[in-house]
């Protein structure tokens, strides 16, 4: 492998910081300084220093998944397939896992990850990471609804939301609304408390990264660097 996708894959910098490092005589492969960072590696067997500091060869993986109906936002169950079956052998076994659930019958803008603390604190409610998805419902939204959604509405349980923001449709049918936070079914529960019902839910955006329409359902691809510094910063970790 090249060691600039090797430190970018084990998230010690990006490939073109790798390249500027290397220039600088920061990374060493078995006690050698490199000067380029296209060098093959034999990333189990060599020495990696990079600033003087050991690289092991435990790689993150960062994908966006466009995920299908009909599969479980988790690793293993014994039932039904799980979001995790469609990525490939590697990353399984490396420990992806989804960032967050999306319901069997919702649609859209997932990211797995085997980096636990980023996903952590996406998730985490201290951030505010947005996500907006699409809907459509049972029958017209009624007039009130964007002021109780904004104003905190409550679902089920008694459970209070906090503020979100709804954008109906021009026929009111359905909409986008965005999220600051995940309660379970929260978007089901909220049209359930508006006397209405979900028909259709998908997500388009996760932390201001549009779902990528370019991906078929059940299509997955790598998250770019560029994507990875905006989900850092959502994170407050950059
Ligand atoms: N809200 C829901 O009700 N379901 C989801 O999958 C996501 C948000």
């Amino acid at each position: 492998m090249r060691i600039d996708k090797f430190l970018s894959e084990c998230s010690v910098c990006s490939r073109s910081e790798a390249s500027r490092a290397a220039k600088q005589g920061r990374i060493s492969v078995n006690g050698t300084a490199v000067k380029r960072a296209d060098l093959h590696i034999d990333e189990r067997k060599d020495t990696i220093l990079f600033d003087g500091v050991r690289v092991l060869y435990e790689p993150f993986f960062y994908v966006f998944l466009n995920k299908p109906a009909g599969y479980i936002s988790a690793t293993e169950d014994t039932r039904l397939p799980v979001v995790t079956s469609l990525l490939p052998e590697k990353m399984q076994k490396a420990g992806v896992f989804p960032c967050g659930r999306l319901d069997r019958d919702t649609v859209g803008w997932m990211l797995l990850t085997n980096d636990g603390e980023l996903s952590h604190r996406l998730l985490s409610p201290r951030h505010h990471v947005e996500k907006i998805y699409r809907f459509t419902c049972e029958k017209k939204l009624c007039p009130e609804a964007e002021e109780r959604i904004a104003a905190g509405i409550v679902i089920s349980g008694g459970e209070q939301c906090k503020s979100a923001r709804l954008q109906p449709d021009a026929d009111r049918m359905g909409g986008e609304i965005t999220l600051t936070e995940g309660k379970y079914h929260e978007i089901k529960r909220m049209l359930e408390a508006l006397s209405n019902k979900v028909t259709s839910l998908e997500r388009i955006s996760f932390a201001g990264i549009p779902l990528d329409r370019t991906l078929a359902r059940g299509e997955w691809r790598r998250v770019t660097e560029d994507e990875l510094a905006r989900l850092r910063r959502a994170a407050a970790l950059s």
